[in-house]
């Protein structure tokens, strides 16, 4: 009984003796690895070197002139010429009777847009407190002369002092953002007519004076 306790102690001491010195001091070093087959992957990795590949790498670039799959490009530069043909040629293919679309860009409106032109569309966002000159309302006249496919020119290519918006809101988004702005320019059309209009009547007339 004892023999055999003392045999087991010795195989399991031998065994982590052994499991010791299988240990490598440097951490940089793998260890003994159990099954590794898919620890390590049998393809090129994309940013490894290739000393195969043109360019010794293993990833190569596109070919000039590849475009993404169902994008093709804007025939338009960022020229005043092409702003006022993109609002000739563009119409949006969304429309407010859409409500997904409105909604979606309402969202838009309120994280990309709103700092700097306001929440209702006066170009008084928060920044414009700050220093950052201010945007003219969209209640103004040149915004409410401005067509849906010059809007989408602008936020693509940008205009002065605002930046394109092309890779922050894909070509959907800024159709459906240019749905919120016309919502905001009526909005604000209502406004003004409300404030316009005379003081209603009082519903009794007053008292004469006794
Ligand atoms: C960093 C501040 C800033 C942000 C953010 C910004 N804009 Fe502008 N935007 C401006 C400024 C400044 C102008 C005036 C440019 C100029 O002088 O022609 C402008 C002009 C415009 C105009 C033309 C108005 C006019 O009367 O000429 C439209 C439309 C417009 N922005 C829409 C948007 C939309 C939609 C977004 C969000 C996707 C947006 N902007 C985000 C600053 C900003």
């Amino acid at each position: 009984m004892r023999g055999g306790l003392n045999l087991l102690l010795s195989v399991v001491l031998v065994a982590l003796v052994g499991a010791y010195a299988g240990i490598n001091a440097d951490p940089n070093v793998p260890n003994w690895e159990f099954l590794p087959n898919m620890v390590r992957s049998i393809p090129a990795d994309a940013f490894a070197p290739s000393p195969l590949l043109p360019g010794g790498r293993v990833l190569q670039p596109p070919p000039p002139g590849t475009i993404p799959r169902g994008l093709p490009p804007l025939p338009y530069t960022a020229s005043p010429e092409d702003a006022a043909r993109a609002g000739v040629e563009l119409t949006n293919p969304y429309t407010a009777e859409d409500p997904a679309a409105l909604a979606r860009g309402g969202t838009i409106y309120a994280n990309y847009c709103a700092v700097c032109h306001g929440a209702a569309g006066l170009g008084d966002g928060p920044v414009t407190l700050r220093g950052v000159p201010p945007p003219p309302s969209y209640a103004a006249e040149n915004a409410l002369k401005l067509t849906d496919g010059q809007m989408f020119h602008i936020l693509t290519y940008g205009q002065k002092n605002m930046a394109s918006y092309a890779t922050q809101v894909s070509r959907e988004d800024r159709w459906k953002v240019i749905l919120h702005v016309r919502l905001l320019q009526q909005r604000a059309a209502a406004q003004a007519a409300a404030q316009a209009a005379p003081p209603l009547a009082p519903a009794t007339p007053p008292s004469p004076p006794q």
